[in-house]
């Protein structure tokens, strides 16, 4: 129970990471808001979490949001201190791909990238954060990706956002770190879920060669880094940017 009492949103919750990191983070005794745009998704997410165990503590609630609309994001933060009393965890996971060689890519799919995978963090945490300075205690965890260290071909976007995330996480770590606030980023590399699914099976099977663990991570792998991070085990970890991608990076 390293989460016992804590109060989480995750967002992107209803799919992949986001929802392997809800169930875990539900086992470690934390109450959480799975936060996403897809309704359907999450309500069907929520319903199996709550026949399996935790229905009765009333531990878990969806709000459909879309992290890219800041007025929605602000309503959300506050629909979710209302009804759990408190917040202390943030897992900025909302995140999606519109990949393009830069020749082609179009001004919609960079907008929407950046809307939601940077902005989105930007409005999340600007209006979750003033909620944990005012209990002098919280954690706030981002999710960036190699592609934002390393780039990638066809994700000017995307590479884009991920690396601005890295430079928020470090000003915010700065900025709310001695109030008690730790601000750290999660770098995923080649993780099995839908976003990867949607790969031809030729290029996953390069990716992987090129992984030293020669596999691709779980969405389990990421959570469990989301948990150490979110717990008191990582208290005195602030600014980091933590790789768990079976070694890709070296
Ligand atoms: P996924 O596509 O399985 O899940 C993303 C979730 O975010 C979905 O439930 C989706 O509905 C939600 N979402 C998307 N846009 C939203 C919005 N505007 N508002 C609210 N919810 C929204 O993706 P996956 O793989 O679980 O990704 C989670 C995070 O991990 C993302 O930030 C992604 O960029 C990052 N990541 C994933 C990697 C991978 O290999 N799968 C590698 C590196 C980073």
């Amino acid at each position: 129970m390293r989460l016992a009492g804590k109060v989480a949103i995750i967002t992107g919750g209803a799919s992949g990471i986001g929802l392997a990191t809800v169930r875990l983070f539900l086992l470690e005794g934390a109450r959480v808001a799975m936060v996403d745009y897809n309704e359907e998704a999450g309500l069907q997410a929520v319903e199996q979490l709550k026949s399996e165990q935790f229905g009765e503590q009333d531990q878990v609630m969806f709000v459909k949001v879309n992290v890219a609309e800041a007025s929605s994001v602000e309503s959300m933060v506050n629909t979710v201190v209302e009804r759990f009393g408190t917040l202390d965890i943030l897992v900025n996971n909302a995140g999606i791909t519109k990949d393009s060689m830069l020749s082609k890519m179009t001004l919609e799919q960079w907008h929407a990238v950046i809307d939601v995978n940077l902005n989105g963090v930007f409005y999340c945490t600007k209006y979750a954060a003033p909620h944990m300075v005012q209990k002098g205690k919280g954690k706030i965890i981002n999710t960036s990706s190699i592609v934002g260290v390393s780039g990638n071909i066809g994700q000017t976007n995307y590479s884009a956002a991920k690396a601005g995330i890295i430079g928020m996480t470090k000003t915010w770590a700065k900025e709310l770190g001695f109030k008690g606030v730790n601000v750290n980023a999660v770098a995923p590399g080649f993780i099995a879920t839908g976003m990867t699914a949607a790969m031809p099976e030729n290029v996953l099977e390069q990716m992987q060669a090129k992984v030293p663990l020669r596999r691709l991570g779980s969405p389990l792998d990421i959570a469990q880094a989301y948990l150490f991070l979110a717990s008191e085990e990582s208290n005195y970890v602030n600014g980091t940017v933590l790789e768990v991608d079976g070694g890709l990076a070296i």
